[in-house]
């Protein structure tokens, strides 16, 4: 059984190759990737991604009625830290289902994947992003200055959000 969890309007499981073309809707979408560390995808790289996630223990479909409307991406660091992130279909944003979904995975990760903190890297202009973090009670932890190379040249700035396994009340 590949379901990790199921929350009042989604489920969230393992990645599975024939995720391809939801995964696609997702990673074609310029707007979509804008802030993340990686180009937007043709739609047969995202198709070929997904089978390398469905292969992978860091990557995890967040589903609705069938559909793969959102990624998520979870991977150890060192001292019991993981960090996390989140990819959603932009037609599926703004109803509350990053949050209802990311929120559930924080519980399930603290509670049975056994992290102590929890991470997340966003750049500074990624307003959505950071709010979702504030709405889910990570703290922001430290600003950090011209680190990774901006798809516009030069660097951007990023923020380090956070949450301790004792801080954690939803
Ligand atoms: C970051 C991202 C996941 C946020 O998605 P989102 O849909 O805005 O986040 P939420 O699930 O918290 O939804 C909040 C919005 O839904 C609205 N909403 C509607 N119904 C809701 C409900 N039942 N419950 C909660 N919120 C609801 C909220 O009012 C809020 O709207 P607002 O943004 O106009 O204030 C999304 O923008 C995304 O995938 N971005 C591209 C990838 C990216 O940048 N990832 C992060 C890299 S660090």
């Amino acid at each position: 059984m590949d379901i990790l969890f199921g929350t009042k309007r989604l489920s969230v499981r393992r990645f599975r190759s024939a995720d391809g073309d939801d995964l696609a809707e997702i990673l074609t979408d310029k707007e979509v990737t804008y802030f993340e560390p990686y180009d937007t995808f043709t739609h047969e790289a995202a198709v070929a991604e997904a089978a390398m996630f469905a292969e992978s223990s860091e990557f995890f479909s967040v589903v609705l009625d069938s559909k793969v409307i959102g990624k998520i991406y979870f991977s150890k660091r060192d001292y019991g830290t993981y960090e996390i992130g989140y990819t959603f279909n932009r037609k599926y944003q703004g109803n509350g289902y990053a949050c209802e979904s990311v929120g559930a995975f924080i519980r399930y990760a603290f509670d049975k994947i056994g992290a102590r903190r929890i991470m997340a890297e966003i750049d500074v202009r990624n307003e959505r992003s950071f709010k979702l973090c504030e709405r889910l009670g990570m703290r922001r932890e430290a600003e950090f200055k011209q680190v990774y190379p901006s798809k516009e040249g030069g660097y951007n700035d990023f923020y380090i959000y956070a949450i301790l396994k004792e801080e954690y009340s939803k």
